[in-house]
């Protein structure tokens, strides 16, 4: 179903690597939205990853490769984004998570601390930077969205989600903070959407994933939101209705965030113990 409630919007859509990827999702849902997309990630993601097959559903939206840690390659992907539109840019997905500790299962309180200085800038430094090279371009039209994707483990411990919990602490500090500046500024808006855990490479990649996944779903009175259901968030952040959101960080969880506990949980520990 479309209300076609993007047309006339242009975006830039960060970390679709393959099908499973929310940016994946996104950029066709935005697409289906009446939005013109540019596609971008890390150079390494392009050559492994699928996103030629993306651009083909896209529209043949071009794709521009960009390590989200490169000021030098965000400001020329922000250039030649707006080459491509032929003006400014309405909106901008940051969907990129990467801990080297985690892809090495090097638990939390071992860390490896010059992975984890990499955790951040990939995983919550990029989201300044992207803001900062839009800002520095004029990239962004007034009422502009930039979204970025969270994780409830920036509130409350979940132990496996390891260093990348601190990054997204950061991602939605810089959310809040950058949102000041940038209302001010440009009237641009900026905001974290705290997604329910999703089978994706970034997230199949936390220790215990399985176990978390059927966890939510059983904790969340709508259950675990899908990534097409993400999608259809992001389209609202981006489009007109949600013009005066900002420097928020918005739970997309099914309820899970809200909920202490739930009846099918306590069935299962009442069985166990009996
Ligand atoms: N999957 C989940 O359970 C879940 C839950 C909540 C939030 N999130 C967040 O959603 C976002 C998207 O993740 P996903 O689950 O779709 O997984 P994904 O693996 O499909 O996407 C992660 C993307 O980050 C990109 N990336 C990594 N390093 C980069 C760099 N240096 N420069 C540019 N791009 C880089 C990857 O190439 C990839 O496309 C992440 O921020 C993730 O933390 C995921």
């Amino acid at each position: 179903m479309s209300n076609q409630i993007l047309k006339g919007k242009k975006g830039i859509i960060f970390g679709a690597l393959d099908e499973r990827s929310i940016a994946w999702k996104t950029a066709l849902a935005c697409v289906a939205e009446g939005a013109e997309i540019v596609l971008t990630n890390a150079p390494i993601a392009l050559r492994m990853g699928k996103i030629k097959e993306l651009s083909v559903l896209c529209n043949n939206a071009p794709v521009i490769p960009a390590d989200a840690t490169s000021m030098a390659d965000l400001d020329a992907l922000m250039q030649q984004s707006m080459e491509h539109f032929g003006g400014k840019v309405d909106f901008i997905l940051h969907s990129i998570g990467m801990s080297p500790n985690v892809r090495k299962s090097i638990g939390y309180t071992e860390t490896n601390y010059e992975n984890f200085l990499k955790t951040l800038d990939i995983s919550a430094l990029s989201l300044h930077r992207v803001c900062q090279s839009a800002m520095k371009a004029d990239a962004l039209n007034e009422w502009g969205s930039v979204l970025g994707l969270s994780y409830i483990a920036a509130q409350r411990t979940f132990p496996g989600y390891n260093d990348m919990a601190d990054a997204k602490a950061v991602l939605e500090s810089i959310a809040r903070s950058f949102g000041y500046h940038y209302g001010f500024k440009k009237k641009v808006r900026v905001n974290t959407i705290s997604q329910s855990p999703t089978v994706t490479t970034a997230g199949s990649g936390v220790s215990g994933f399985d176990a978390f996944l059927t966890y939510a779903e059983k904790m969340s009175p709508l259950g675990n939101a899908s990534a097409e259901d993400c999608a259809n968030y992001c389209v609202m952040m981006f489009s007109d209705y949600t013009r005066m959101v900002t420097m928020q960080n918005l739970f997309h969880d099914g309820g899970f965030s809200f909920t202490g506990v739930s009846t099918a949980i306590v069935e299962d520990i009442t069985k166990a113990n009996s």
